[in-house]
């Protein structure tokens, strides 16, 4: 098979849909590997790097569309990139389709095969292709919220860890699955004082098992919640209802019972955010302020620590690749179920009912499983 990565153009994306290691895996299995030149700048891998392990170097994203029977990438296809799809083209990457109906539609129009990497889930019920871009954002919003809690940056001038005689910060988690439990884990090496909130108590009991004594595990309701904010230097917003909407945890007069230059960093943001005060920001432009409280809500957390996502993402990424480029989509949908899962368009008709579902479009159940 032909692979086609190209180089992500849409904004603050920093991220390639390939390493130099895949492209050795992908060559010695018998395929033929175009990458885009610059593809890999972002994440610090030149054009050398590719070439050294058996890539074709290819001018502009138009020829490498042109050529490729795979399109290897990151982020959904944007709308220059919607207009070079062909029919019967694979294209492997995020989508997250029932956000957008325009690219639905254009996808649809297109007659690409979507294979989509968020709904890749496995027999357990597991997504993945997900899981390193939560593990990702979850430490790095403990990062992002040491900055922000500093002064210059508008925040309280806190140090998380404290110093001897001096009070560590308090860190309060709202959820705590993969983001809530690697927030937990990083806040808890800058030894400050930690509380990961869930209503699932399975969960609870499993984090408590875990999680080093300066973290405490509580049963998420609006009593602890409220208590929390009275206390918290930092919010970390990380719960999920698998397919909804985040729920609003903390209101807008919530916001009363925080402390000045406190910060919340809401990375659930990316569906919809868990405070009533939340609005998408950009890495350029992260932050606002409401009621004296900082809000951090950038929608694509891993886009700036990119060379770290790309490692992340491709080291899960390649084997489904592989598969599917050894055995052609359909045989490979045919004999791996998680793949099935994962194509939600196949030439023109929806193959994913949720997405169907959201807009109201007839559903093809051909990939069912
Ligand atoms: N902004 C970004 O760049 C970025 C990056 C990665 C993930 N995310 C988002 O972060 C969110 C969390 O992702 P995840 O992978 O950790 O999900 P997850 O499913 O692993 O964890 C979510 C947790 O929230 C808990 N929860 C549900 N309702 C709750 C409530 N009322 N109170 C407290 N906890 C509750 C669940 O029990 C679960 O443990 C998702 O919305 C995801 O899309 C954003």
């Amino acid at each position: 098979m032909i692979i086609g990565v190209p180089k992500e153009i849409k904004r603050d994306e920093y991220r390639v849909g390939i390493l130099p290691v895949g492209v050795e895996e992908l060559t010695l299995a018998g395929h033929r590997v175009l990458i885009e030149a610059g593809a890999g700048m972002g994440s610090g891998l030149t054009d050398d790097d590719y070439l050294q392990h058996g890539a074709e170097m290819l001018a502009t994203a138009e020829e490498l569309y042109g050529q490729a029977e795979m399109i290897l990438k990151v982020k959904e296809p944007q709308p220059d990139e919607r207009k070079l799809l062909r029919r019967g083209q694979i294209v492997f990457t995020y989508f997250h389709f029932a956000a957008d109906r325009q690219l639905t539609e254009d996808v649809l129009n297109s007659g690409a095969f979507a294979v989509a990497y968020e709904t890749l889930r496995d027999d357990r019920g597991r997504l993945p292709l997900l899981t390193p871009m939560s593990e990702v954002a979850g430490r790095m919003s403990i990062q992002e919220g040491a900055k922000y809690l500093e002064r210059p940056q508008m925040g309280r001038g806190i140090l998380l860890g404290g110093v001897p005689g001096v009070e560590p910060a308090h860190i309060t988690i709202l959820g705590g699955g993969i983001v809530g439990s690697n927030a937990g884990k990083i806040a808890a090496g800058f030894n400050a004082s930690i509380s990961i909130l869930d209503v699932d108590m399975d969960r609870l009991r499993y984090l408590d098992d875990i999680m080093p004594p300066n973290v405490t595990v509580l049963v998420s309701d609006r009593h602890t919640i409220r208590a929390q904010l009275r206390q918290a230097d930092l919010v970390i917003g990380s719960v999920l209802i698998p397919g909804a909407r985040a729920p609003h945890l903390i209101a807008r007069d919530d916001l009363k019972l925080m402390k000045p230059g406190s910060v919340i960093i809401d990375v659930a943001i990316d569906q919809g955010g868990c405070v009533a005060t939340s609005r998408p920001t950009t890495h350029s432009d992260p932050t606002f302020i409401v009621d004296d409280v900082v809000h951090y809500c950038v929608t694509n957390m891993p886009g700036a620590v990119g060379r770290t996502s790309t490692f992340a993402l491709c080291n899960v990424t390649l084997p489904w690749a592989l598969r599917i480029a050894n055995l052609g989509l359909v045989r490979a949908a045919n004999e791996i179920p998680p793949i099935a899962r994962a194509i939600n368009a196949y030439a023109g008709e929806v193959t994913n009912r949720r997405v169907a579902e959201a807009f109201g479009l007839p559903y093809n159940p051909r990939f069912e499983r």
